[in-house]
């Protein structure tokens, strides 16, 4: 029986359209994914969008929209077309607006409830629109969160139904440390998580008194679900209200950026515990792009679209570059000139031009098909999400092997009829064979064009692969 593998992203808010910090997340857990259904996984790739909450009730607003679902029934679209456009192989794509998650949504806190672990008590602090966050001292810089300007920081007061989550910190310490279950990576995330469940967690808020946009809280219509609950849930919800899913839980893994770390692997995992409900495995948290050294802002005016790269770059060399730059461990800036430069030296420059060469100079030449396994080395890689490590491992281990021993022999000096020039260029042909297979999660068209020109016999590709780009 095929092995499951259940994998995510977060649901992107929609007060905005995507941008290359989305595109990031998303690519790497892309990436995972091919790379299970390589190996022969059941996969199952969720993604979706975020829709409740005054964030995007506001955004509507400012929109012109005074009907908050059809706003988002306007921006959800241009989300999932993103994903498509880059050839993310999600299986699903979630709305939280849907009524069938709604429903679950409803069920569990309900649950939650009955269970004794939700109570009434005041809420007085600041609130964070742009994060969606009742903000502890710790969140606070000058008096506002840091990630998003002041005004989005606004004093609260207000009667609210509150989780114990106090009443798992034990529970949870035990499990992370364990790494049986909620098993937190890379290991400095783990540390974080830890240190603040040690240091003393407060109860959470669970509602609004005064957000409309919301599901209804079952039991007190007066207040609806904070966005936050009903978000969570999305990961759960999925499995449930679609058909032949229900084996998928718990997930896998989890992949999503630092600064919603204790969402996912504090509270969310708290609530399934309070319901008895499986938590999820593996949650894997990563850094934040910068772009030319800045924080991304569109106040700044430097937000990279998805779109401005595949313009440029294509579709996947805009995931090859992504992939590649993913901000793992700490923040990573990017920008457009080392892009280019990036996207030119090993796509355009190496790949490119070697398969260009190989097919030219061995056009005809035969090719015998042989089964590639996945390299174990490249794929435990992709799993540690080091995916600018797992491409160069892949460059250094097939292409550049090639090239080093083209430039030694130099088969463009000797006749075609050349038994031995013959032999290179099969060889060759093999190899590169081998790294485009590799490639299949990062860059899927392309690689399985290249694996095409290289079944049985060697053809030349109608047009480059890569154009350069100035
Ligand atoms: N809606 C919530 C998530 C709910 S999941 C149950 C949310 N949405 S978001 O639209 O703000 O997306 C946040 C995620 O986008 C981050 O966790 C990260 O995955 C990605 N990124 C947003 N900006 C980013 C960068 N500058 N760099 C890298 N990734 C970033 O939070």
């Amino acid at each position: 029986m095929k092995n499951k593998f259940f994998l995510t992203t977060p649901i992107y808010y929609i007060n905005d359209i995507p941008h290359i910090g989305h595109t990031c997340t998303t690519v790497a857990t892309d990436v995972v994914a091919r790379l299970h259904r390589l190996k022969g996984d059941d996969v199952f790739f969720l993604t979706g969008t975020d829709e409740h909450g005054q964030k995007v009730a506001e955004s509507a607003i400012k929109a012109g929209f005074s009907d908050v679902k059809a706003y988002c029934d306007d921006i959800a679209p241009r989300f999932k077309k993103a994903w498509k456009d880059l050839d993310i192989s999600f299986d699903y794509f979630i709305r939280t607006t849907e009524p069938k998650h709604e429903k679950i949504v409803e069920e569990l806190l309900q649950k939650i409830y009955d269970k004794g672990d939700i109570y009434k008590d005041k809420y007085e602090g600041k609130y964070c629109v742009g994060c969606e966050k009742f903000l502890t001292e710790s969140d606070l810089v000058d008096g506002h969160c840091n990630l998003h300007p002041p005004e989005s920081t606004v004093d609260q007061s207000e009667e609210n139904w509150f989780f114990k989550l106090s009443k798992y910190v034990d529970k949870l310490i035990e499990l992370i440390e364990n790494n049986q279950t909620n098993y937190i990576f890379p290991e400095g995330k783990k540390s974080e998580v830890l240190a603040k469940l040690k240091a003393g967690v407060r109860d959470v808020s669970f509602s609004r008194a005064n957000v409309e946009w919301g599901i209804p809280i079952p039991w007190d219509k007066s207040q609806t679900i904070y966005v936050w609950v009903d978000a969570l849930i999305n990961y759960y919800s999925a499995t449930q209200f679609l058909e032949g899913k229900g084996d998928f839980w718990p997930a896998d893994l989890h992949i999503l950026g630092k600064e919603i770390l204790w969402f996912h692997t504090v509270i969310w995992q708290a609530m399934l515990l309070s319901v008895g409900i499986e938590i999820p495995k593996k949650t894997f948290i990563h850094s934040f792009y910068t772009i030319d050294g800045q924080k991304m802002s569109k106040s700044l005016g430097n937000v990279i679209s998805p779109g401005q790269l595949m313009k440029l770059f294509g579709v996947d060399g805009t995931r090859f570059l992504v992939a590649t730059s993913f901000p793992r461990d700490n923040d990573g800036d990017v920008s457009m000139a080392r892009f280019k430069e990036k996207y030119n030296a090993d796509l355009a420059n190496n790949l490119g031009n070697l398969v260009s060469r190989v097919t030219k100079m061995g056009q005809g030449l035969k090719i015998e098909t042989s089964q590639i396994d996945y390299d174990n080395q490249v794929a435990s890689l992709i799993g540690e999400l080091k995916f600018d490590d797992a491409t160069n491992l892949i460059f250094d281990k097939w292409i550049n092997t090639v090239n080093t021993k083209l430039s030694q022999e130099e088969p463009w000096k000797k006749e075609e009829s050349d038994k031995g020039r013959q032999k290179l260029l099969v060889w060759s042909g093999q190899q590169i064979k081998i790294a485009a297979y590799h490639l299949l999660p990062f860059m899927p068209k392309t690689s399985q064009a290249v694996l095409d020109l290289f079944e049985k016999e060697i053809k030349v590709p109608e047009k480059g692969l890569f154009g350069r780009v100035s």
